[in-house]
């Protein structure tokens, strides 16, 4: 039996598993086992030796998406198992990489698994928004996920999130975003006997973590000994920090504990540079940045208008809603399917129209669990016409449907009622708006028949303005 030990990562079971083939080395004779310290995520993958002189093999684009995915799926056998289909495949079996095969089938389950676990996490991470005066980083989420897609997930996240500082902890590792730079740090097995002595980086994120969700006012003792054993509190980098946090509840502090411990978090935080924090107020240069007013702070990230740049027809909303704030686009929860129907039955196809919103990152308050719409102050609507403006400038649409208040008066000011407006056909510019009620205010209403109504009146309203472009 050959042992080949590896850090838990792709990259270096490829290398490993390409020396192994050159080697000829069959998987029933391979144990593979994972080093028990875990380089962190973006630390340069030292080329070794063994990599330079290992032949290429070709896999199809498909196999090699699959592997690489198939890699992050939680399972300590997966490396033997990716393996195994390597080997397959590059004696020829071709079956391998089929949904048809064995092997194949298990290939295509477990990276079908990772990509749900990404697309769950960038639909289920919460950030919460720490007190300002703490520093960075302004947002901290807990996030378990089913697989580990910490890393994909984090830049996924950095990518959409502008340049607030944010920190994801997950059980096995975290993430911790500067405002211009990523970082990822594996949490080390909590059985290391250095977890307590030698606090490191990635205990130093954790106790961050762990400091800024812990709230007294909200404090079950029993439950939080249930959840976490006090024989474990020494072999864990948060032990540390429970007792103090728990008499400081005990003791009836209001304040979260979090703003008295992490301040004296000396050197821990990451530093955001002057300029870097600076607010793009006057001059933003892109939507992700804009800091023009508040709303970005509490959103998941801006929502820019969609559709293709030579519509005729522009659908002008309010400001996106829960799930346009997490998926990234305009009218994709309930208001926008009401909306698709009205389209459908108006003869206007989505695919043909430009639709957008007055206010780019969703403004929301918390009710439970929920993220309850909030409408924007006219303020809002203001600061966020600086991007209204460069999409009117930019769709060449001859039509904008208005729907509801906020789009009409993010036209025409907050003078423009809707109820003087509605149905009617207004200039403006060199174009042309049709205002109507928006399709939430439809969802909202109890009464059959009033919702009915409201529903017809879209409807109209998207007929006149197919008509009005001539089709
Ligand atoms: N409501 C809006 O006004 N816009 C959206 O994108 C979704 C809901």
């Amino acid at each position: 039996m050959h042992l080949i030990a590896i850090d838990d990562d792709f990259d270096a079971w490829r290398a490993a598993a390409l020396d192994a083939l050159a080697q000829g080395l069959a998987p029933e004779s391979v144990d593979w086992r994972t080093s028990q310290v875990e380089p962190a995520l973006f630390d340069e993958a030292a080329p070794s030796a063994k990599v330079a002189e290992a032949p290429q093999i070709r896999v199809s684009r498909e196999l090699a998406s699959l592997l690489k995915d198939a890699a992050h799926f939680r399972d300590a056998r997966r490396w033997s198992f990716l393996y195994r289909v390597l080997w397959r495949w590059s004696r020829g079996d071709r079956a391998v990489a089929s949904p048809a095969d064995e092997d194949g089938a298990r290939l295509y389950k477990m990276a079908k698994a990772v990509r749900r676990a990404q697309h769950d996490m960038i639909a289920y991470v919460r950030f919460r928004q720490r007190d300002a005066s703490l520093g960075a980083p302004e947002y901290v989420a807990w996030y378990e996920p089913d697989h580990d897609v910490l890393a994909w997930g984090a830049e996924h996240f950095a990518a959409r999130m502008g340049r607030s500082t944010w920190l994801i902890a997950t059980p096995d590792g975290a993430a911790m975003f500067d405002g211009a730079r990523l970082k990822l740090e594996r949490r080390r097995a909590l059985a290391s006997e250095h977890a307590v002595d030698t606090p490191d980086a990635a205990e130093a994120l954790w106790m961050t973590y762990y400091r800024s969700i812990f709230n007294p006012a909200r404090l079950n003792e029993s439950a939080l000994e249930q959840h976490m054993p006090v024989r474990f509190w020494k072999g864990l980098p948060e032990g540390a920090l429970i007792p103090k946090l728990v008499s400081d509840a005990r003791g009836g502090a209001r304040r979260v504990a979090q703003a008295k411990s992490v301040g004296a978090l000396g050197g821990k935080a990451v530093q955001v540079e002057a300029d870097e924090a600076q607010p793009e107020r006057d001059a933003p240069t892109s939507l992700d940045t804009c800091r023009r007013c508040d709303l970005w702070r509490n959103a998941t990230q801006a929502v820019r208008g969609a559709g293709p740049a030579d519509a005729r027809i522009m659908l002008l909303g309010e400001q996106p809603g829960d799930q346009e704030d997490l998926k990234g686009e305009p009218f994709v929860g309930p208001a926008g399917q009401l909306l698709d129907d009205a389209m459908r039955q108006a003869g206007v196809p989505r695919e043909q129209v430009y639709l957008t919103n007055a206010v780019k990152h969703f403004k929301w308050e918390p009710r439970g669990k929920r993220r309850l719409h909030k409408t924007p102050a006219q303020q809002e609507v203001e600061a966020c016409s600086y991007w209204l403006e460069q999409e009117l400038h930019d769709i060449g649409a001859r039509v904008i449907v208005t729907l509801g208040a906020t789009a009409l008066a993010a036209l025409f000011g907050r003078r423009a009622t809707l109820s003087a407006h509605v149905g009617r056909v207004v200039p403006y510019r060199d174009k042309l708006v049709v205002a109507t009620y928006h399709p939430s205010y439809a969802l909202r209403q109890n009464d059959e028949a009033a919702r009915d109504r409201t529903v017809a009146a879209i409807v109209e309203a998207l007929e006149k303005a197919r008509e009005l472009i001539g089709k």
